[in-house]
């Protein structure tokens, strides 16, 4: 049994992994600054509300740990990220330079960070049929967030740590993970959470409006292998950066008719173009993963957005009773 710390564990990838880590057996903190996440049962063996902009409160997470997954950061959707520079950029520097040091300090073993596929440049993501991105591609450095260009700035942090300090780092590059228990509303959702709550929403033979001309691309990967991979790269003795994602592009267009056909309506897409879009296209490369890891995604597509529909929805239907009554 190892002490292990999982930071953001009120999220929505936190919370899951803790609860992944919880059934094996292992003693796990969960810290996060708010706990309003939907999982039901308990998944962690100590709950502390904690503040991680603060130096002092890092070292209290930290403390008596053996290994950190560093998973809090000020984030969201495409509208969120699009439209919030300085408070992400702010705070996301401030939890990860105190969480790492303060791992340091109190010798933690091992120190996982939780980067994105928004690191990769622009210039690669330009068009729908884009190319996988490798793990190489995020230099020349030119991401198109100021979201982006805080993780690519931590990862470099993190190489500083292995190298001066010979920390053990491992650093996931997320793209896209969706499921059920995750944020669905209130203006920090992604796209597959806000298409299946508009899809939810609507009435049969209703409209949803899709976010640009839905011809942008995108890969998704599900929470139960997101948090698979994640598991082990940390056991891993790999300490590059890894891709943890799907290589299986889709048109947002083809995403929403997925959903349409789960849902059993008949919905009639409309399009707003002034809404944010980020890059045109994006995809992962996961060779790596497959290489170094042995992972790749096992939930396809279809399955996992009928298991995310089917948990908007109720909560969509959960909400409409309460509103009434
Ligand atoms: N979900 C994805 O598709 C995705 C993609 C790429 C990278 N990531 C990264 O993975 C990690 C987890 O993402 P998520 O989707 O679970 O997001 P999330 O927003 O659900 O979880 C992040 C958690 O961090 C917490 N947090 C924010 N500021 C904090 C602070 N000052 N102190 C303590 N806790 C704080 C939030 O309250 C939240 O519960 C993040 O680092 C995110 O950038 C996620």
């Amino acid at each position: 049994m190892s002490r292990i710390l999982v930071t953001g564990g009120g999220g929505f990838i936190g919370s899951h992994l803790a609860r992944e880590l919880y059934r094996q057996g292992h003693f796990i903190r969960v810290v996060d600054v708010k706990f309003d996440n939907y999982i039901k049962e308990k998944y962690y063996s100590e709950k502390v509300q904690l503040d991680l902009r603060s130096f002092e409160n890092c070292l209290m997470a930290t403390k008596g740990m053996d290994y950190v997954y560093n998973l809090a950061a000020n984030m969201g959707g495409i509208g969120y990220i699009t439209n919030v520079g300085a408070e992400i950029m702010h705070d996301n520097t401030l939890i990860n330079i105190y969480m790492l040091e303060a791992s340091r300090r109190n010798k933690v073993k091992r120190y996982l960070f939780s980067s994105s596929a928004c690191v990769y440049p622009t210039f690669l993501q330009k068009d729908s049929d884009v190319k996988g991105l490798k793990e190489e591609d995020a230099y020349p450095a030119a991401p198109d967030s100021f979201y982006g260009w805080e993780k690519l700035y931590t990862e470099k942090l993190c190489e500083a740590y292995q190298r001066d300090y010979q920390m053990s780092i491992r650093i996931v590059r997320y793209h896209n993970v969706y499921g059920p228990e995750g944020t669905y509303k209130g203006g920090r959702e992604k796209s597959i959470a806000a298409l299946c709550r508009k899809v939810a929403e609507a009435s049969n033979l209703g409209k949803i409006t899709i976010w640009g001309d839905g011809k942008q691309t995108r890969s998704y990967c599900y929470i139960d292998d997101a948090v698979r991979g994640t598991i082990m790269l940390m056991d891993s003795d790999y300490d590059k950066p890894v891709n943890i994602g799907s290589d299986r592009l889709v048109t947002i267009n083809e995403l929403a008719d997925i959903i349409i056909k789960i849902s059993g309506k008949k919905i009639t897409k409309l399009y707003d173009l002034s809404a944010p879009q980020g890059v045109r296209g994006r995809n992962a490369d996961i060779t790596v993963a497959r290489k170094v890891l042995g992972w790749e995604p096992q939930v396809s597509l279809e399955e996992g957005l009928s298991r995310t529909y089917k948990w908007i929805e109720m909560m969509c239907r959960e909400e409409a009773v309460i509103a009434k009554s």
